[in-house]
C-alpha cells in the first residue's frame, strides 16, 4: 500500500530515524520466532535483555511472560504514564513466503505484534539515552492477547499498583489506513466481546417419525433467526452492536432426529446498558423459544474484553504527538470505531488513555500472507517518543 513513508516522515529524529535497521532486525527475528500467548519465553527474554542492555530497570513475571521497563526521565515528577506493545503470536501457519517467515509450524506474526514490540523497543532505546521528560515511563510488554486474556491478567497480577500510572497508552497497526499515517478516536475505538454457547436438549428418534420427539434441530434453526431481532430491532440504530452466530451442531447422519444441538456465537458492543440487555434478552429468546417447542435450553454467556474506549484528553494529546511526528494532514480523527475486540480495553477500563491505529501496508490482520510493514517502525517509535516527551513534559 502506498503511503508517505515512501517520503519519511519530517516529525521523526533523526536519532529515532536511524534506529530502523536494528528495528527492523529485531522484528524479523521476532517474526521468525513466533510464540503462543503465555508461551513468549524467547520474545520476553530478548526484550528483557535488550531492555537490561540500554540500562533500563526490567521487571519481569507479571501474568508469566510479561515484561515492564521503567525509564525515569531527566527531571524528578511523581507523574507517570505506560506504553503498552502486545507480545504473542497466532496459531495460524505461515504462507508469506519471506526469508524470516515463521520457523514454528502453525504458529504466526499475522497480527504485526511483532512489529509492536520493536517499535517499543526502539523508543526505549531512545529514550532511555535522551530522558527529554519528566516523570516516569513504564514500557509494558504485554502477554497473549489474542484471546487468551494477558491484558486481564496483567492489571489482576497488579500492573497499576505496582506501576502507578496517570495514563496507559496503547498502539495497533491498522492496514486498511495508508502507511504511515494515524487514526485516532475520541472516545469508542473497538468493541467489547462475548462469546455465548446454547444448548438445546430435545427428544431424538427416527428422522421419518418426528412426532415422536422434540426435534432441537428446529429449535436451533429458529433461535438463529430470531435472534437476529435483537440488535435490528431491540438496539438503538446509532449504537453499535453485532450478535453472529458462527457455530451450529447437531446429529449425525440423515435419518436420526438427534437429541441435542448447540449454538456458539459472538456478541460486540460499546455501551455497558446495550451488552447488559443483549445478554437478558438472549437469555430470554433461548428459554422462551425453545420452551415454547417443547425443548430445554441452557445459555452460557462467556464475558471477554470489555470495549476499548479512549478518554477524550489522553486521545488529543495521542493525536498532537501523531501530528508532530506524520503532519496533521496524516492523522485522522474522524475514522469509525471497528467491532473487533482488543484487550488493551481491561488497562483502559482501569486508567484513562488512548490507543492508536498506525496504518501499515499489509494483508488483512489475522491472515496468512501478513507480514508487518517495516517501512513503519521509526513512525511507530517516533510517535512514542514524541508522546512520552508531551504527557511528561520538562519544567
Ligand atoms: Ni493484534
Amino acid at each position: 500500500m502506498p503511503g508517505p513513508d515512501a517520503v519519511p516522515h519530517a516529525g521523526i529524529p533523526a536519532a529515532v530515524a536511524a534506529l530502523a535497521p536494528a528495528m527492523t532486525a529485531w522484528r524479523r527475528d521476532l517474526h521468525a520466532h513466533p510464540e503462543l500467548g503465555f508461551e513468549e519465553h524467547r520474545t520476553a527474554d530478548a526484550v528483557a535483555e535488550s531492555l537490561e542492555a540500554w540500562g533500563i530497570d526490567v521487571h519481569r513475571g507479571l501474568a508469566g511472560t510479561g515484561v515492564v521497563g521503567t525509564i525515569h526521565g531527566r527531571a524528578p515528577s511523581p507523574r507517570a504514564i505506560a506504553l503498552r506493545a502486545d507480545l504473542d503470536a497466532l496459531p495460524i501457519p505461515e504462507a508469506t513466503g519471506v526469508p524470516h517467515a515463521s520457523r514454528h509450524a502453525g504458529v504466526m506474526h499475522a497480527c504485526g505484534h511483532d512489529g509492536h514490540t520493536a517499535m517499543l523497543l526502539g523508543a526505549a532505546r531512545h529514550l532511555a539515552v535522551t530522558r527529554s521528560f519528566a516523570g516516569t515511563v513504564h514500557l509494558v510488554f504485554q502477554p497473549a492477547e489474542e484471546g487468551r486474556g494477558g491484558g486481564l491478567r496483567m492489571v489482576e497480577d497488579g500492573l497499576f499498583d505496582r506501576f502507578p500510572v496517570d495514563a496507559v497508552y496503547g498502539l495497533h497497526n491498522w492496514p486498511d489506513l495508508p502507511a504511515g499515517t494515524f487514526a485516532v478516536h475520541p472516545g469508542p475505538v473497538m468493541a467489547a466481546c462475548d462469546q455465548f454457547t446454547v444448548r438445546i436438549r430435545g427428544k431424538g428418534g427416527h428422522a421419518a417419525m418426528p412426532h415422536h420427539g422434540v426435534d432441537p434441530v428446529l429449535v436451533a434453526a429458529h433461535l438463529v433467526t430470531a435472534v437476529q431481532s435483537l440488535v435490528s430491532r431491540g438496539t438503538d440504530p446509532l449504537d453499535g452492536a453485532v450478535l453472529s452466530v458462527t457455530r451450529m451442531e447437531a446429529g449425525t447422519t440423515f435419518n436420526v432426529i438427534p437429541d441435542t444441538a448447540e449454538l456458539h456465537g459472538t456478541i460486540r458492543t460499546f455501551q455497558p446498558a446495550t451488552r447488559a440487555r443483549l445478554h437478558e434478552q438472549l437469555g430470554r429468546l433461548v428459554a422462551g423459544i425453545s420452551g415454547a417447542l417443547g425443548a430445554e435450553a441452557t445459555l452460557e454467556i462467556d464475558a471477554r474484553a470489555p470495549p476499548t474506549i479512549n478518554t477524550r484528553s489522553e486521545a488529543d494529546l495521542a493525536a498532537a504527538a501523531a501530528e508532530a511526528v506524520a503532519g496533521p494532514a496524516n492523522v485522522r480523527r474522524d475514522a469509525a470505531p471497528s467491532m473487533t475486540a482488543e484487550d488493551f480495553g481491561y488497562m483502559l477500563a482501569k486508567r484513562p488513555g488512548a490507543y492508536v491505529w498506525l496504518g501499515a501496508g499489509s494483508r488483512p490482520l489475522h491472515s496468512p500472507g501478513y507480514d508487518f510493514d517495516d517501512s513503519v517502525l521509526a513512525t511507530g517509535a517516533a510517535y512514542w517518543v514524541a508522546l512520552a516527551e508531551r504527557a511528561l513534559p520538562l519544567p
